[in-house]
Formats: structure tokens, sequence, C-alpha cells
């Protein structure tokens, strides 16, 4: 059994902590009069909405753009006994992606085994990537999730370091010099009192995470309940990049001069984008001048009274593949409508705004996909106004929209959508594309149960998906359906009320 399933099992026990909801992260401020924060915890300096939720310095993240090149598929994971979302990058690299693929699936057979579904309360469990450094010889990608199982909520996080051109991956002591190190780690602990007794007689091998700091520190990082109590969530101890210098190896200094000056692994480019570290974006949304003028959604001239109108519908993006569904969108003349996560916003600003300028709606799917009705009323709206504010900010268009994930609500969701001025967008053709993978079924399933004012879902995170949208399109052209946005179906429509489905006569 892996560290992470172990640790996974370990929740069980774990279940009195001190733990209600995760600690609010910098990717989700919660309006200071509603916090369930608990007061101990720091907000890092100079934190992006995209930082890692941990008290103590956090791993500079990158822009996940970086990796363009050199990701050769998205996995995802999904299930309809409990609610697992998980994605991860595959590289065409055997030795790494068998490493994430195994890690990932592990962590939901675990999940699943640990949290049968059962009762009111449905467990769930999100599991995203992000990106740690990007260089021709080194590639870090930390796994970043969170787990709820029914009473209490869980941050998970693990990191996986290889080489994009030779395919290896590298272990802690390919990194590092282990028992220099260790009394490294135990120094920095003290100096924080600490208790890494808690973490075992090897705490370094412990630690699920290694990653740098902006600066070049050497960060290792724990789980919530690992070595500090609950309430603190994830802790990361960091060493100074001074004495970092004298512990890392000819590959871990790669692995840091990755993280602090990344360039394209493909080593298609000489440019080096980073993600933009200003500690400015909690501020008010303002388009700037560079923001684009999308072309109004909806401002296309149809009426859908006269016509067989139906609306395309992409949930849980943006992601890799939108650019590709972007084109064929516009190669068709189609406008449709995507329910974006705050997350996915953040790590594809420049994506998100791409769908805004090609003139399609953008909904709101929440920040991270979590089940709304589990959480408190302060973190339903949170969830919302995060979202909201990271699509006003990158696109410059204000959603009308929420669609809950999974389709979960209660009376806190709806007042939390009337709250924030918008109506909830269900669907009434659900295509299953993400269970079936499949590019044949998907088309199928799209062709054979839509009707006039159909809400057709699928999703933009799945390549099979993304191939089915052209004949989806023309199939349903051919029958004398006319494609339009979510707004043009609907009308005008009234916050925290909920629509499946536009005039079907
Ligand atoms: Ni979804």
């Amino acid at each position: 059994m892996n560290k992470l399933c172990s640790a996974l099992v370990g929740l069980v026990v774990l279940s009195g902590c001190a733990i209600n909801y995760p600690v609010p992260t910098a990717s989700t401020p919660a309006p200071a009069t509603a916090s369930p924060s608990p007061s101990a915890t720091p907000t890092p300096t100079g934190a992006t909405e995209d930082a890692f939720s941990a008290t103590g310095e956090v791993p500079r993240v990158l822009d996940p753009e970086l990796l363009d090149g050199v990701v050769a598929a998205l996995a995802t994971r999904a299930s309809t006994t409990s609610h697992v979302f998980a994605t991860w990058p595959q590289f065409a690299l055997p030795a790494i992606d068998g490493t994430l693929s195994g890690y990932y699936v592990a962590t939901i057979r675990a999940f699943e085994k640990d949290y049968p579904s059962a009762g009111a309360v449905t467990p769930e469990l999100n599991l995203g990537w992000r990106v740690l450094a990007a260089s021709p010889s080194m590639v870090g990608i930390a796994a970043d999730g969170y787990l709820f199982g029914g009473a209490s909520g869980e941050n998970l996080w693990r990191s996986f370091w290889f080489a994009p051109g030779s395919g290896a991956v590298f272990g802690l002591d390919d990194l590092l010099d282990h028992t220099a190190t260790l009394a490294a780690l135990r120094d920095a602990a003290s100096a924080r009192s600490i208790d890494l007794g808690e973490a075992g007689a090897d705490p370094l091998s412990a630690a699920p995470l290694l990653a740098f700091g902006e600066g070049g520190s050497l960060i290792v990082g724990y789980d919530e309940c690992q070595v500090a109590t609950c309430a603190d969530g994830r802790v990361t101890l960091a060493i100074p990049a001074e004495r970092a210098d004298t512990l890392l190896t000819p590959a871990g200094r790669q692995a840091r001069e990755a993280t602090t000056h990344p360039t394209d692994p493909a080593g298609t480019s000489t440019a080096a984008p980073t993600s933009d570290p200003s500690p400015g974006t909690s501020s008010t949304p303002t388009p700037t001048a560079t923001s684009p003028s999308p072309t109004a959604p909806g401002s296309d001239r149809v009426n859908c009274r006269k016509k067989k109108c139906i609306a395309l519908t992409f949930d849980d993006g943006p992601g890799p593949y939108t650019r590709t569904l972007l084109g064929h969108l516009s190669r068709k003349g189609v406008h449709a409508t995507f329910f974006m996560l705050g997350q996915q916003v953040e790590m594809y600003p420049k994506v998100a705004k791409a769908v805004a300028a090609a003139g399609h709606e953008i909904g709101v799917h929440t920040w991270d996909h979590r089940s709304l009705p589990t959480l408190t009323p302060a973190r339903i709206r949170t969830e919302i106004t995060s979202t909201v504010r990271v699509i006003r900010r990158d696109t410059g268009t204000s959603p009308k929209y929420l669609r809950p994930p999974y389709g979960a609500m209660n009376a806190d969701v709806h007042a939390a959508a009337r709250k924030a001025g918008l109506a909830m967008v269900l669907w009434n053709v659900d295509t299953l594309d993400w269970k079936t993978r499949n590019t044949k079924k998907t088309v199928t399933a799209a062709v054979k149960q839509t009707r006039r004012g159909s809400i057709i879902l699928v999703h933009d995170i799945h390549p099979t998906t993304v191939k089915a949208v052209p004949a989806i399109i023309d199939r349903l052209r051919a029958k004398g359906y006319t494609f339009v946005t979510v707004s043009q179906l609907l009308g005008p429509t009234t916050p925290g009320k909920k629509y499946f489905g536009g005039r079907t006569g």
C-alpha cells in the first residue's frame, strides 16, 4: 500500500479531527464576515489565487500551458456512485505515466473503499494537478486534491519529478542528500515548534511533497494532520535557498532551476513564460484595455419561437482541448455555452479569454467542482463568487448562470445563486461522454436524445468529446435544429430559479 493510501485509510481514524471544512485557500477567499477559517492560518506572502493552501511557505506554481508541448493527453476519472472528479496529465512516457496513473487510481480506489456512498451525504474526491517546474531536463507535477468523507474534508498533495527527454522518474534521493536534508528539515521544524516525530522515524521520506519556493527555498510538504493539528491544514517546512544549495544533487538543482526559471520542456520556444505572481489579483476585477471585447453572447439574431433551438453546453473546462474545440465551433459557425470551473480559468486564463472572444457564453460551474449541498452557506457563496470574479477578470464577461456540479442543489444553493444574480442551468440531454469516452457513442447519445429546447451536456476536458462535436452539429442540423447559446434558448431568466431546457414547441 502506498503512502497516500495509508494516509487515506488513516482519515477514518482521524475523523475526530477538529476540521469541518478545509482551510479557506487563497483561491477561494471567503468574505471576512463569513469565513469558517481557523484564525491561525497565515496568508502566504505574494500568494496568487492559484497558490496551494498550506500553512508555511507555499511551493511556486507555474502556468500549465508551459507543458503544452509535452502533455500527450489528459486522463480523467469520474464516478456516479460517489463524487469522484480526477484529472491528471500523461506524457507518452511509460515510467512517469504509470507512476502518475498509479497514484491517482490508487487514491480513487482507496477513497471508494473507505467512503462507500451511503446516507444523505455523498462522499467526494476532487483530484487535480499543478505544474511545479518545467524545463527540457526536469518537470515537476503536484497532485492537488480534496477529499470530503461526509463529516470532514481534507486536502491532499503529492509531488512527482521526471525528465521530459528521457522519461526518467526522480525519487527523493535522486534530488537531494537525504541525511543532510533530514538535519535541515529538523532545524526548520524546531524553529516553528513542529514535532516531526508525528511523521515517524524518517519524516523526510514520509513527506508527500517536495518542491521549491519562489526564491529557491526547498519546500517539504505534509498532509493535514500529519505533523501538526488538523486545523493547520497542510503544513510546509522551508529550507532557505542558501542551505538548500548544499543539499541538492545536480538533478535537484535542475529541479529548482526549472521552478524558479522555467523554460519550455519541449524546447520549441526560447520564451520562459511563468505564472503571473502579481499579488494584486484579489483586487476588484476591472477589464483592462487588453481585455477582449467579445461579441455579446446571444447577439446572433435567432428567433427560437420559430426555430427548433437547442444549446450545446460544455462543462469542467477550460482545458487543453478547449482550443481545438473552439476551432470546430468556429468552422461550423456555432456559439455554445461553457460552464467553467474557477480553478480551470485560473490555470488556462488565455483559453478562457479566447472562449469569450469567440462569442461563446460563459457560466459558472463553481471553483473546484465541489458538491455544493455538502458545504456551508458561506462556502457555497465563495465557490460561486470566486469563480464569477476570475471569469470577469480573465474574460471580461459577467456570467449569468450557475450549473452546480452533479446537478446537486439544496435551499442554500438556490439562495446563494439568487444572491449572486445567477439562474441555475441544468440540462435535459446527458450524453454520458465522461463515462463512455467514446466519440461515436457521444455523437449517438446527443443525436438520439435531443429534442426542441434541449440543453445538451458534454465536457470539453475529454478529447473524445471534442472530436464528437463536428458530427453532433452536422447531424442535428440535418434534423433541422438550430444551435444557440443558453441565453438565446432561455430568454429572460430569474436568479436562483432552475432551468432544464428551453421552449419545446
Ligand atoms: Ni462538472
